[in-house]
């Protein structure tokens, strides 16, 4: 513990193949895990912080790492679906069908806490939030560790999922045991969370998969807390994580909603000002519109149609901001179809919900 403390920790890290990792490396960082230290690694949506989910050593130990308030509680990674009977409790039988349906992939569900997981890693709550990772490196850390794998996302506390190694190494070389780098992620945001011990399932978290595909194969209807919609401080999210401020980049960002001629016209006339006040102003652009503005930087998601590219941009672009340096940030708005709900929850976060109609 004394050794975390003094941040003097010298992180192994180690490239690995995505499909199939060194055999060597994997040994390496599964020891870590049993040992009770923390890997960071891969997962199909961001990268995690793990440590064996049942010591609550280990789990004090990511907080201290990430700098996260220790009632803010972490997921369990499995790699067996028997392994959710084990740390939950009365799981109910939706569970069994969402898990049929998108095990191993983006989903979390909470179900009642069973004894064996130690508070620590529930922050103090009687319930666990279980996931099975759709990545090959994830699957593999926890069956070779023969743990379950609490994770969190692999970042300081407040700044922006990790999507890519290095971005793991920006926030937690020397404070954690090891980073397996198995390159970028495939989906970009963290996973749809779905409470299970309420009446009606409820969307705490949205995510790749959406309220839609979750209410198909549970035949019921699935609302999503009200908590994360409202832009104010009414009501609380239920996930102690989503009323945190999350995700800013260090320069003022602005959301510019309206049709697309208006939104260009009020972003250049609005970074031509910061201009004149000796500001370094960012756009974050798509492809279709990058040419359109005089930012000093413009930094393009992807193309408007294909809304997975943005997902799996969204976190490097808000990083980059930092790196360069931006003071005033302004970006377009994506409410697309399908995971527009997801990717405005975590770009509104990020602008602190300032957002400009035009
Ligand atoms: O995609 C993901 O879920 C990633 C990868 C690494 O698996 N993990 C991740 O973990 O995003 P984290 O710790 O950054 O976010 C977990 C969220 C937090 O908002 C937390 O408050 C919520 O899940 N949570 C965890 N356990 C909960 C519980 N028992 N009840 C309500 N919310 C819970
Ligand atoms: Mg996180």
């Amino acid at each position: 513990m004394s050794e975390d403390k003094l941040n003097q920790i010298k992180t192994k890290y180690a490239v690995v193949d995505a499909k199939n990792p060194d055999a060597q490396q994997m040994q390496i960082a599964a020891d870590f895990i049993k040992d009770g230290k923390l890997v960071a690694f891969p997962t199909e949506t961001v990268y995690g912080l793990g440590g064996n989910a049942l010591d609550p050593t280990a789990s004090e130990r990511i907080y201290a790492a990430k700098g996260r308030p220790s009632d803010n509680p972490l997921i369990v990674h499995i790699a067996e679906f028997e392994d959710l009977l084990r740390v939950g409790k009365n799981v109910p039988r939706e569970a069994k069908l969402l898990a049929d349906a998108f095990w191993p992939g983006p989903l979390t569900m909470i179900v009642e806490r069973n004894e064996v997981v130690p508070h620590e890693t529930t922050g103090g709550l009687d319930t666990v939030a279980v996931r099975m990772p759709n990545h090959q490196v994830a699957l593999e850390l926890i069956r070779k560790s023969g743990c379950l794998i609490a994770a969190p996302s692999a970042n300081t506390s407040g700044r922006p999922s990790p999507t890519e190694g290095k971005h793991v190494k920006e926030d937690l070389n020397g404070k954690i045991a090891m980073i397996l780098d198995g390159g970028p992620v495939g989906i970009g945001i963290e996973s749809t969370i779905i409470d299970l011990t309420e009446e009606c399932p409820m969307v705490l978290r949205p995510g790749y998969i959406t309220p839609a595909m979750l209410s198909k194969v549970i035949g019921k209807e699935v609302i999503i807390d009200p908590g994360i919609i409202a832009a104010d401080d009414t009501r609380k999210p239920k996930a102690p994580g989503m009323k945190y401020k999350h995700y800013a980049p260090k320069g003022n960002l602005m959301l510019v909603e309206g049709d697309l001629e208006s939104v260009i016209a009020e972003i250049n006339r609005r970074t031509a000002e910061d201009k004149v006040a000796g500001k370094k102003t960012i756009v974050i652009a798509t492809e279709e519109t990058k040419n359109r503005y005089q930012a000093d930087e413009i930094l393009s998601i992807g193309e408007r149609e294909k809304e997975e590219e943005i997902a799996r941009h969204l976190y490097g672009i808000l990083r980059e901001c930092d790196t360069l340096g931006a003071q005033a940030i302004y970006s377009e708005s994506f409410a697309t179809p399908k995971m527009g709900q997801a990717i405005m929850n975590r770009l509104l976060k990020a602008a602190g919900h300032e957002v400009v109609q035009v």
